[in-house]
């Protein structure tokens, strides 16, 4: 019985070594080491033995067991390296690929984090964001918003006219600030009207740290009957709080823009020294962060609202100025430089 038990062995572990698939080493297991299997059948065997040898012959049986389990353990580890084997040569891995997580992300611009931000704001009051062409009709840029073409409120914003290139409301530029979308919201939609344009503006600047040909400006308006200086300073009084906290003041001081009456510089109380002055706000305690006011009779009139039922208010954040001042960049030319080692610190 023990020589059985031995060929039985043998037998299994011959066969075992020589199959490469795992599925054909499954079967085998079942056929020698199943619960009926060649092994168990030899077992049953055992009952007709005598105390001793029967002693003796389990022994010998769970020798035989454990070395065909070791065996199919083997056994199965080849058949594993087989299959990885027959894989790599039909798969490639490209060693030059950059593992998972490796890249590295990108984030939003700063200027775009302070966009969206206002964006969500005036959303959350019912403004709709409404967006204009960079290149502009020198009509709706100027001429509509009450500057004709030989005023001198052109000087203040140099743009850069685009030769030869006329579309369909004559010479086209560069708009110069983003209130050129102002004509052509109240045209598009009509009263009453509640809009924020963000965008990128250009002028024709002589760059230095303070002036720069391309920035971000955020112009809105509101349009409807009985809409008065108080509302605006309100809704300003917000915009102001929600940038610089709950503490923050706003001023109005007359200031000249061409399409509003009357118009206003506006500042904030400086975050910085709140309100003591320092060097930020260069010892006034304000900073001057926006302009604005009840939009001219004449625009409404251009927009197609009738300036006898209707009023309004507009205002212009400098986004880029609110970055620098939210950042302390002391160069506006960073903003639209590219450079990373700038950009990877917001
Ligand atoms: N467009 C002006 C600028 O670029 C800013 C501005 C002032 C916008 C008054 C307005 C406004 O809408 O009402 O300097």
């Amino acid at each position: 019985m023990k020589d059985q038990f031995e060929q039985l062995k043998d037998d299994v572990i011959a066969a075992a070594t020589k199959i490469a698939d795992r599925d054909a080493l499954e079967r085998l297991r079942v056929e020698f080491l199943g619960r009926k299997g060649k092994l168990a059948e030899l077992m049953k065997g055992m009952a007709t033995l005598a105390g001793e040898e029967r002693k003796l012959i389990g022994a010998v049986a769970n020798e035989v067991k454990s070395a065909v389990e070791a065996a199919f353990v083997e056994a199965e580890k080849k058949a594993e390296r087989g299959e990885r084997y027959e894989r790599g040569e039909t798969e490639r891995v490209d060693v030059t690929e950059p593992a998972i997580g490796s890249r590295p992300r990108g984030h939003l611009h700063p200027v775009t984090q302070v966009r969206e931000d206002l964006e969500d704001l005036f959303t959350s009051m019912g403004f709709i964001v409404a967006d204009g062409p960079e290149l502009e009709s020198d009509y709706f840029n100027f001429t509509a918003l009450n500057i004709p073409p030989t005023h001198p409120a052109r000087d203040m914003q140099d743009t850069f006219y685009v030769e030869g290139a006329h579309g369909s409301n004559g010479e086209v530029v560069m708009r110069t600030h983003t209130s050129s979308q102002q004509i052509r919201a109240m045209r598009a939609y009509g009263t009453p009207l509640r809009t924020v344009t963000p965008g990128r503006c250009f002028r024709n600047e002589a760059t230095d740290v303070r002036h720069e040909h391309t920035f971000h400006q955020l112009d809105g308006m509101v349009v409807d009957k009985g809409i008065s200086f108080a509302h605006m300073k309100g809704v300003l009084g917000i915009v102001a709080k929600h940038l610089y906290g709950p503490e923050t003041k706003i001023r109005l001081r007359p200031k000249f823009y061409p399409f509003v009456e009357p118009g206003v510089n506006g500042e904030v109380t400086c975050y910085l020294c709140k309100g003591e002055g320092c060097r930020l706000c260069k010892k006034s305690g304000w900073l001057e962060v926006f302009g604005a006011g009840m939009i001219h009779p004449n625009v409404l009139r251009e927009g197609g609202v009738d300036p006898g039922v209707y009023s309004g208010f507009a205002f212009g954040f400098g986004l880029t100025r609110l970055v620098m001042l939210k950042y302390g960049i002391d160069d506006i030319r960073h903003l639209e430089g590219g450079d990373l080692r700038f950009l990877n610190q917001f």
